[in-house]
């Protein structure tokens, strides 16, 4: 069983594509959730499953990232995903995690990512480049927004949308399958990272 720690910020719908996702049943845990708010909605999803929830920052009721890697020493973690968590990362946090953090991205990176790129704003530069095709993308997470390498992609035809909220209906429902099959995939150790390049074995 992969242990998994799951990071959120908002409603907590690809959370719960993951825990209501019955081909991961069997192949990892979510052990914990982990926010940058006092409360969102994600928590309640995670309350639902009862899965202890911490929230992360410097202010007051918030533990730090240092206390959460020790808490994540003892549980075991194995995978960080980063399902639609809003706060950029302490470097150092990453590097004792390499290649176990992934981030669910909700367009076709390397375009529309980047600092500000969240949320309906991502759908919006989508809309207005007048892009044809957008989709999500799942990635490794380095030091930087968006700019690790990426494990995979898929594309939806946005040709006759009229509105980003209608790119974002259109992409959410991929996003939570993607994700479900990167984790998969990592869980049944079907992705490596070579030199420049994550391969996945088929
Ligand atoms: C998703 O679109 C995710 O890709 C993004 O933020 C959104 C979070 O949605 N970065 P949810 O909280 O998983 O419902």
């Amino acid at each position: 069983m992969l242990a998994l720690a799951v990071f959120v910020s908002g409603r907590g719908s690809n959370l719960r594509a993951i825990l209501e996702s019955s081909k991961l049943k069997e192949l990892v845990q979510v052990k914990v959730v982990v926010g940058d708010k006092l409360f969102c909605p994600a928590f309640d999803v995670a309350k639902n499953f009862s899965i202890p929830v911490y929230s992360v920052g410097n202010k007051e009721g918030f533990i730090s990232f240092d206390d959460l890697r020790t808490i994540f020493e003892k549980l075991d973690i194995n995978l960080i995903v980063l399902a639609g968590f809003l706060k950029m990362i302490p470097a150092d946090f990453i590097k004792s995690f390499s290649n176990r953090i992934i981030n669910i991205h909700p367009a076709l990176l390397p375009s529309f990512g980047g600092s500000g790129m969240y949320g309906m704003n991502v759908h919006r530069a989508v809309f207005e480049s007048s892009a044809q095709v957008s989709g999500a993308s799942v990635h490794f997470v380095d030091e930087s927004y968006d700019t690790g390498k990426i494990i995979a992609q898929k594309c939806v035809d946005i040709s006759d949308v009229k509105s980003p909220e209608e790119i974002a209906e259109r992409v959410l429902p991929v996003e939570h399958q993607l994700l479900a099959n990167v984790i998969e995939n990592i869980a049944l150790g079907r992705v490596f990272v070579d030199n420049f390049r994550v391969r996945v074995e088929k």
